[in-house]
């Protein structure tokens, strides 16, 4: 007998809160997992192409060291994997398929490890708690990590709040992404980001959509990252022209991200907004709408 969870994508960052805000989204994956007499890997669709079908395979040495913490032995394992997330986008795969082996392995045994443990684990594997927290919680979070234990706070995502991604064609990989920043920052851009940040995370909770353009702009990431995904600038600077409540890179990138309140009706002119500027920089991208 085996078990099989879904985990959704996310987005991190939202765009001040950069390695702390994280929002899960209705974009998912799936993981199978059961004892089996010789380990063996199903990976269903393209986002899986490519990845490995042996014991190197993430989902199988992640499950590993759940059983490896909780002292059972079951080094032979039958994994199903599908995704609908796409790679390298900023759209947190790769902390989806993190969260669904932790938490597929960890309930293949009785679930023995408690969440936060596996949140624990999970960050220690992407360096960062924001999309690993989200895909684990759900729903909008913050969260804090010492470097050894992170602590999630969970928020109840506002009623009528959407969000509008544009995936560009292109990948682009977090390392790179992360190379582009900047090593010290200015005191002024850190509280720059603290402020807009704490305002973010507190307008969320409270439902405030009017505060969001006001507290969604950053200083620590955007900006450096700016030339890696042509059109950004542009899009962070005027879609809320557009309808859109605040943008931001999502996660490290190449996927930008309009907050939109579903009562806006102004969904279609931002959607084409967007794509048009992508356009104007020769960037071929699809539109989703995600809760
Ligand atoms: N917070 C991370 C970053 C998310 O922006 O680099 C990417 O995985």
């Amino acid at each position: 007998s085996g078990v099989r969870v879904q985990v959704p994508a996310s987005t991190a960052n939202l765009g001040p809160g950069f390695d702390t805000l994280g929002m899960a989204l209705s974009l998912y994956s799936w993981i199978e997992m059961k004892p089996a007499d010789t380990t063996v890997f199903h990976l269903y669709g393209d986002n899986l192409d490519g990845l490995p079908k042996d014991k190197s395979n993430l989902i199988y040495t992640v499950a590993q060291s759940v059983f490896a913490e909780a002292g059972v032995q079951i080094p032979e394992l039958e994994i199903s994997m599908c995704s609908d997330i796409p790679l390298t986008r900023g759209l947190g795969s790769s902390a989806s398929a993190i969260v669904g082996a932790l938490y597929a392995a960890n309930a293949l045994i009785g679930s023995p490890l408690p969440l936060a443990r596996l949140l624990d684990m999970a960050t220690a594997l992407e360096n960062h708690p924001d999309n690993v927290g989200a895909s684990l919680y759900g729903g909008i979070i913050t969260a804090v990590w010492d470097g050894t234990h992170a602590v999630i706070l969970r928020i109840e995502p506002p009623q009528h709040l959407e969000v509008l991604v544009a995936i560009p064609e292109f990948q682009l990989s977090t390392s790179k992404a992360r190379e582009a920043l900047p090593k010290q920052v200015s005191l002024g851009d850190a509280v720059y980001n603290i402020s807009h940040s704490s305002m973010l995370a507190a307008a969320l909770a409270m439902g405030r959509l009017d505060l969001i353009s006001a507290a969604m702009q950053d200083r620590l990431h955007q900006p450096y990252r700016a030339s890696l995904v042509p059109g950004m600038m542009q899009i962070l600077e005027e879609a809320t022209q557009h309808g859109a409540l605040g943008t931001a890179l999502s996660g490290a990138g190449p996927t930008l991200l309009a907050l939109v309140n579903a009562q806006s009706g102004q969904g279609e002119q931002l959607e084409a907004f967007l794509l048009k500027v992508l356009k104007s920089h020769d960037i071929t991208a699809r539109t989703l709408w995600l809760k």
